[in-house]
């Protein structure tokens, strides 16, 4: 039994393919721990706000200065860490926009990635305290990136890597359904994709 978290980005709402694969790689999870609960976030829906310097101000007050006003813009970010704090894993439907991750989801990283909270300096450098979770990437593209000529503009994958490992989650697995906006090989995405994830031994 886990706690999952699936965050949502995509404004494709029920068409979006990283929806989709997201929701293959949970139906896995399911089946390998029933009874796991999953909470979801959908940040097309629901975006948290762009940082703004009252909320940069209040991340970093010490608790005891804190005002009415740092308590509530720090709402969004405190239930956004709580959520990740609590999750065992968390799966993470990501489509690539203009070559890197939406807006919302570089908002809910800009919220959650919080001094003393989920990262923290010590004597060798920068430590994540997000510890001992798995996290799956189901990314989608228009075009086709883990190979060929557009590979070097795959800023998703690396980023999502380095943000995400910065804060502790290390343990990443990434899955892709590429080319749904490819003529000759948009067909063969969704099959391709369905059969990395049924080949995976999760
Ligand atoms: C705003 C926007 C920007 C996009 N930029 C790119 C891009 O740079 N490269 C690409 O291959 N596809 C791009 N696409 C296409 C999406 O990556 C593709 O349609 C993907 O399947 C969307 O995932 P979803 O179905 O989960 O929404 C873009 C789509 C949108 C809406």
């Amino acid at each position: 039994m886990k706690k999952i978290l699936q965050i949502i980005s995509s404004v494709n709402g029920n068409q979006s393919f990283s929806l989709k694969l997201s929701n293959t790689i949970l139906e896995r999870l399911l089946s390998i721990y029933p009874g796991s609960t999953v909470q979801m976030r959908d940040l097309a829906k629901n975006p948290l706000p762009h940082l703004e310097d009252t909320h940069f101000t209040a991340f970093y007050k010490p608790s005891e200065s804190l005002t009415e006003d740092d308590r509530s813009a720090l709402l969004p970010s405190d239930e956004a860490i709580k959520e990740v704090q609590e999750a065992e894993i968390i799966v993470i439907g990501v489509p690539l926009y203009n070559f890197g991750i939406p807006s919302t989801l570089k908002a809910w990283v800009d919220h959650i990635t919080r001094a003393g909270l989920t990262f923290r300096y010590n004597e060798n450098g920068p430590e994540g305290l997000l510890i001992n979770k798995k996290v799956y990437l189901a990314i989608s593209s228009g075009g086709v990136y883990s190979e060929g000529p557009l590979k070097g503009y795959d800023f998703v994958e690396p980023y999502l890597k380095t943000i995400l490992g910065f804060i502790g989650l290390t343990d990443i697995i990434v899955f892709r359904i590429e080319g749904t906006l490819v003529a000759e090989i948009k067909d063969a995405a969704w099959p391709k994709t369905a059969e990395s994830v049924e080949a995976y031994a999760f």
